[in-house]
Order: C-alpha cells, then sequence, then structure tokens
C-alpha cells in the first residue's frame, strides 16, 4: 500500500509568538501534524508596511503549501490583520482554492463578548495591528455595543524577541503602554493580548494592571475555534495527516530558534533553517 504524503496543518509566525498558540493546538488537537514556520530574519513585522507584511506573509504561506500544508493558521496578529483578507480572497483562488488559511483576530473578537460587564474592552497589539482596527471592526461587528480601545506595544515584541520578558526593561515599557491605554478609559474590564508574543510577558502585564481586569491570551481560544472548525469542515480535517508529528522551520539560525522556541513552546525543539525565498529573486 502506498503511504499517504503528510500534511501537516501549517503554523506561521513572524518569530517565536505563534508558538504560544502551537502550544495549546498540541494540548487540544494532539493527533495532528504541525509545521510551524517562523520568519525570524525578518521579524519584527509589526512596524512594517502593509505591502511588506502581506509580501512576506504570502511567501511563508506558499512555502508552507509546498510543504504539504493545506491548512495554515496564521498565528500572528499583525499577519492576520494586514494580509488574512487578501490571501483568502485573491490568491487563494489562484494558488488552489481547496487550501485553507486561518487567522488569530476572529476567534479573540468573538471571547471578549461574554466576558466584559463594563463593555469597554482593551486591545494591546503591535503597531501594525492597532493601525489596520481590524479588532475595532471584527468586534463592533459581532457586538456593536462594546467600545474598543486600542494601544500599540512597540516595544514588547523586540523585549520578548530578545529574552528580555524579566527585566526592568520590561517593567518600564510594560507599565508605559498599560498606562496609556488606562488612560483613554477606566473602566476597561477585560484586556485582550492581541499578539502572539506578549502571553511571555503576562506576569508584568498583570503587575501593571488594574485590579480585577481580565486578561484574554489567544492561544487556548484559537485552539478551541480550530477544534470546532475542524468539527464543521470534514473535507478540510479529512486532509490533514494525524501522526502526531511535530516540525519547526526557521529562516533565521536554528540552534538559536532552538534555544529561545523552548522557552515559549515549554518543550525542547528542534529546528531547521529555511529560506521562502526563491533563490531567483535573491539575486
Ligand atoms: N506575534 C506577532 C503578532 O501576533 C508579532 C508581530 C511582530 O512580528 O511584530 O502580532
Amino acid at each position: 500500500m502506498s503511504q499517504q504524503p503528510s500534511s501537516p496543518i501549517g503554523v506561521f509566525d513572524s518569530g517565536y509568538g505563534g508558538l504560544t498558540v502551537l502550544k495549546e493546538l498540541v494540548k487540544i488537537l494532539p493527533e495532528y501534524d504541525y509545521l510551524y514556520l517562523g520568519d525570524n530574519a525578518r521579524a519584527p513585522y509589526g512596524s512594517r508596511s502593509y505591502e511588506t507584511v502581506y509580501k512576506f506573509t504570502l511567501e511563508c504561506v506558499r512555502y508552507l503549501f509546498d510543504s504539504g500544508c493545506h491548512l495554515v493558521i496564521l498565528a500572528c496578529n499583525t499577519a492576520s490583520a494586514k494580509a488574512l483578507r487578501t490571501i483568502q480572497q485573491q490568491d487563494l483562488l489562484l494558488i488552489d482554492s481547496s487550501r485553507r488559511v486561518l487567522g488569530v483576530i476572529r476567534p479573540s473578537a468573538e471571547a471578549v463578548g461574554a466576558l466584559t460587564c463594563t463593555q469597554s474592552v482593551g486591545i494591546l497589539g503591535t503597531t501594525g495591528t492597532v493601525k489596520s482596527e481590524s479588532y475595532i471592526i471584527e468586534i463592533k461587528k459581532l457586538f456593536p455595543n462594546i467600545q474598543v480601545y486600542q494601544q500599540d506595544c512597540p516595544m514588547w515584541v523586540p523585549l520578548v524577541e530578545n529574552g528580555e520578558w524579566e527585566s526592568a526593561g520590561a517593567d518600564y515599557f510594560v507599565q508605559e503602554s498599560i498606562q496609556k491605554l488606562f488612560a483613554q478609559c477606566a473602566t476597561i474590564d477585560t484586556v485582550v493580548l492581541a499578539c502572539t508574543h506578549y502571553p511571555l510577558l503576562i506576569k508584568k502585564i498583570r503587575q501593571f494592571l488594574p485590579e480585577g481586569v481580565q486578561v484574554l491570551s489567544q492561544g487556548e481560544l484559537v485552539a478551541k475555534s480550530l477544534l470546532n472548525y475542524l468539527q464543521r469542515h470534514d473535507e478540510v480535517d479529512e486532509k490533514c495527516s494525524k501522526l502526531g508529528r511535530r516540525d519547526f522551520l526557521t529562516t533565521d539560525n536554528a540552534d538559536l530558534f532552538d534555544i529561545n522556541a523552548a522557552v515559549f513552546f515549554g518543550e525542547e525543539v528542534k529546528s531547521k533553517q529555511i529560506s521562502v525565498v526563491p533563490s531567483s529573486s535573491m539575486l
């Protein structure tokens, strides 16, 4: 009998942040194969233009498709905010309309309605995510009465990517962004960590948040939403291979990735360095 080619679920992030999502995916859906791709060589994406985030994200999605993935999760808010719609509505039709790309914003927007009592929700994200207003749009579609306040935290991803989440520098920048968010509205009772890097800063974030404010991080939400999606879409589910494999790719140095990735993923990681840019276009 010929062996079926493996078709892992692709999980993409600009760097390490998506590993906080992958960690929850493997808890809730352990039987699936996963192929993680971190574009560490070009991270962070948060301050980059729409065109650049879209181009980089599409290159990575194509790489994951070429590696056998039928389903790719953009485990990156910045990529979900700036590239998801165009990839879903334009590129998939040209590449292969049976493939699927899903993002992380919709599951988070769906969750806030049941949590806020004051109808005031805060979004902490990268400059790109905040400027895109994707959270405001998605939350308003579902819950028109909720007021959404946003604050960008441009220093948080660099702190996390550089392993500085416990440092005094982290204290300063975390407190500064939280103060700016609550200066916009003091009655916010639910805060969304709208960047998959931020769970690493959770201790500091809780330390500086006013008491009683709920914090929503995305890993578990996205995992539950994917479970629900796969239950509703047999045609996608049956294409995903289920041998419990986890493979990791990075566009930067693999040894460095393995050291940092283990902290985000909570387990030892063995990655391979790849280039997502076809060699002819690097000349
Ligand atoms: N993890 C990405 C996100 O969720 C970080 C973005 C970045 O690279 O700046 O937005």
